[in-house]
């Protein structure tokens, strides 16, 4: 692919209007957040409060004249018609799923930063030559299903349906129940044909861009990925009265697990590695008896894949060894999610970064730390992301979670200048820079 010319018109979006659907968007799985005082969201995959975003949001792509369809992963797209109806469409768009303590921003950013490139597109009367769609992918987070960037990883077609639709939640509910509970068991295939591009807007979720001191994210691609579900068996007995070496302790194998992680990051051995332990019970959870069953999950990131392999090598061999240290003590390991690095494409990438430079816009290129819908459709098409600067270090995945009016109005300035850009404006169009109103 040829990245469009620096002659190209620039694009500008309202970020009022940009604001106020965030805002909106935020209030469906609105919660007060006890810990911090703030006002989270909890919008988990395929429940109640995710239905009704999703409803909010299709209301705003066929105001904004959309034909919608949804898939049989219950994936939405809003369609632009281009001039020339042959043409692969530009795709942009993310998730408005989000985690139990989110913030306002992960993946809606991207979702209603496409539906106002098309409400500014539309303002100007401009026409494009290829189509332009914009996407909610199901289940980003992999918070309730266990499997993340599920929706669109099944529309890139690394995920069966038929995977996708059998996973559970912690409850035992099945994806494919909840889609037609729901309302969202569309019809479209779930294959999405290859777009001409794919263009995702994020906030950052880290501190890269405000250390940086710049407005704009290049991202160059993902690290790799890795989950696994360990469930840890020993053998209830009483606190006081069971002797330290007849005791088969699954908690404190669990503990074992989460202390030997943080050893190996800090071994160096396994380069860039970061490794979370962000779920564990013990059972049965009483204070005099030793625990009979411990789960725990383990996230690991890591840009270099021969790294991330021998981490999760090293885990599993510690996991063994544990074992063999209590009488009785037995481990199970379930994979749940594993992705590779992904690069993006140079020229998506160049692309963005041009339409950075001609906003003005200071920028960086940086790896993404988090996954993203988008690392999954660069199995399909040129793929890159704009990332947004984020306050407070740029924390996610909390109800602190920030980026301010004008930094998201500037991701989507360059995010919808860089669309225009690949979908190519019919000459004739209105395409001069518009003041932000
Ligand atoms: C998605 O938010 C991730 O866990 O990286
Ligand atoms: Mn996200
Ligand atoms: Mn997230």
């Amino acid at each position: 692919m040829t990245a469009p010319t620096t002659t190209a018109p620039i694009l500008r979006v309202d970020g009022d209007r940009l604001w106020r659907s965030l805002m909106e968007l935020a209030e469906i799985g609105a919660y007060d957040d006890e810990r911090t005082g703030l006002r989270g969201v909890n919008r988990l995959a395929l429940t109640d409060a995710d239905a009704a975003g999703r409803r909010l949001v299709i209301g705003w792509m066929r105001e904004a004249g959309l034909t919608v369809r949804v898939d049989r992963m219950g994936n939405i797209y809003g369609r632009r018609e281009g001039a020339d109806p042959d043409a692969r469409p530009v795709l942009t768009g993310s998730h408005i799923d989000s985690v139990a303590t989110a913030g306002a921003f992960d993946g809606c950013l991207g979702v209603l930063g496409g539906i106002e490139v098309v409400r500014t597109l539309n303002d100007l009367g401009i026409t494009t030559r290829r189509p332009l769609e914009v996407a909610v992918f199901t289940e980003e987070e992999g918070t309730r299903f266990g499997t993340d960037m599920l929706g669109s990883a099944v529309a890139a077609g690394r995920i069966t349906l038929g995977r996708a639709h059998a996973l559970t939640d912690r409850d035992g509910v099945a994806l494919g129940a909840e889609l037609t509970r729901t309302g969202f068991d569309g019809t479209a295939c779930e294959r999405l044909d290859p777009p001409h591009a794919y263009v995702e807007c994020h906030i950052e979720q880290g501190p890269v861009l405000a250390r940086a001191g710049v407005d704009i994210g290049v991202v160059t691609g993902v690290q790799g990925i890795s989950w696994q579900e360990i469930t840890l068996h020993g053998r209830a007995a009483h606190a006081g009265t069971t002797p330290t070496e007849l005791r088969a302790d699954a908690g404190l194998a669990a503990a074992r697990i989460v202390t030997h992680l943080r050893a190996m990051v800090e071994s160096g051995a396994y380069g860039e590695l970061r490794a979370t332990v962000g779920h564990m019970a013990v059972h049965p959870g009483l204070t005099n008896i030793v625990p009979a069953r411990a789960e725990l999950t383990v996230d690991l990131r890591n840009p270099d894949d021969a790294a991330m392999a021998r981490a999760e090598e090293d885990l599993l061999s510690h996991v063994r060894a544990l074992e063999g240290e209590q009488p009785g003590l037995t481990a199970s390991v379930r994979r749940m999610a594993r992705t590779a690095a992904v690069p993006f494409d140079e020229e998506v990438q160049k692309a963005v970064a041009r339409a950075a430079d001609d906003h003005g816009l200071a920028h960086v290129s940086l790896l993404s730390g988090a996954g993203h819908d988008a690392q999954e459709i660069a199995a399909l098409c040129p793929t890159a992301m704009v990332f947004v600067r984020g306050e407070y270090d740029g924390i996610s995945h909390n109800p602190r979670e920030y980026s301010n009016p004008e930094a998201c109005a500037h991701g989507v300035d360059v995010l919808a200048t860089t669309l225009l850009r690949l979908a190519e404006p019919v000459p004739g169009a209105a395409t001069d820079a518009v003041p932000r109103s």
